[in-house]
């Protein structure tokens, strides 16, 4: 494949890494200083869009204009995020969305949708998101804790919605810390008065969304629509690779 790395930052460098280890090629690195005021991408087959939210509506349309698929990582853009699928479904696109591409980070939100669905009849326990990354993060909460608190307001029936800060009995509260040079950690807490049940995900380093990315890129070229890590995890492709 021939891949544009559209934001070519610590995520934009590590994917390139992994990229080429996987023999594809990168015909194009972008930054916002050599953006230009129109992105070009002619000579690429997927676009890879690690960028900034501020930037990222812009970048999926233009994918989508120039028939490149876009496989788009960036996260703290969510009031522009139904745009961006309506775009991609009106145009014919194809635009592939995750909050982490983790395979592991992937894994441990099934883990976290299997243990709120048996807490949900546990009525005594709070539950609580506890979120850790470097100082350079832009966005807070994570986009990994915002999908994680998601995926428990569907399954605990005595919660309405999230909040960053604490838990009350129907809010599930998120709380986010940024220090240091930390890839990514999550917790997921429930607690009543004997004892404290906690899940953990914590990345070592970026590679994993990388791989995760590239493997996503090369599975949705030649396909068309939006896509999730759900479709992609669900795929024949993967079954014998992970199950
Ligand atoms: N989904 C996942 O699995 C996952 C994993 C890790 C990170 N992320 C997210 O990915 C995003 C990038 O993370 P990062 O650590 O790589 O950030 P970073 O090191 O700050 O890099 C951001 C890159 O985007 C570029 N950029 C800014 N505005 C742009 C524009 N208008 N067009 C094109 N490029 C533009 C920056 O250019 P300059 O250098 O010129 O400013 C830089 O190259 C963040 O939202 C982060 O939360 C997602």
């Amino acid at each position: 494949m021939n891949i544009a790395l559209v934001g070519y930052g610590k995520m934009g460098k590590e994917i390139e890494k992994v990229a080429i280890g996987r023999e594809h090629s990168i015909v194009d690195r972008i930054s916002a200083t050599n953006r230009g005021k129109h992105l070009n991408l002619h000579d690429a087959d997927i676009a890879i869009e690690f960028s900034h939210p501020g930037a990222t509506l812009q970048n999926i349309t233009t994918c989508i204009d120039q028939k490149i698929p876009v496989v788009c990582g960036t996260t703290g853009w969510v009031k522009d995020f139904d745009a961006a699928v309506d775009y991609c479904k009106n145009h014919n696109g194809t635009f592939f969305y995750a909050s982490n591409f983790s395979p592991g980070v992937n894994m441990f939100f099934k883990l976290n949708r299997a243990l709120a669905k048996i807490m949900t009849r546990f009525t005594d326990y709070s539950v609580h998101i506890e979120e850790v990354h470097h100082v350079h993060k832009k966005d807070s909460p994570s986009g990994t804790a915002i999908t994680l608190a998601e995926a428990i307001l569907q399954n605990i029936n005595r919660l309405d919605k999230w909040q960053v800060g604490n838990s009350t009995n129907n809010i599930l509260g998120i709380h986010s810390e940024r220090t240091g040079e930390v890839p990514g950690i999550h917790k997921i807490r429930y607690e009543n008065d004997t004892d404290i049940i906690t899940i953990r995900h914590d990345a070592k380093n970026r590679k994993g969304f990388a791989v995760g990315a590239v493997m996503v890129s090369e599975w949705i070229i030649g396909k068309s629509g939006y896509f999730t890590m759900d479709d992609y995890l669900n795929s024949d492709h993967l079954k014998f690779a992970f199950y």
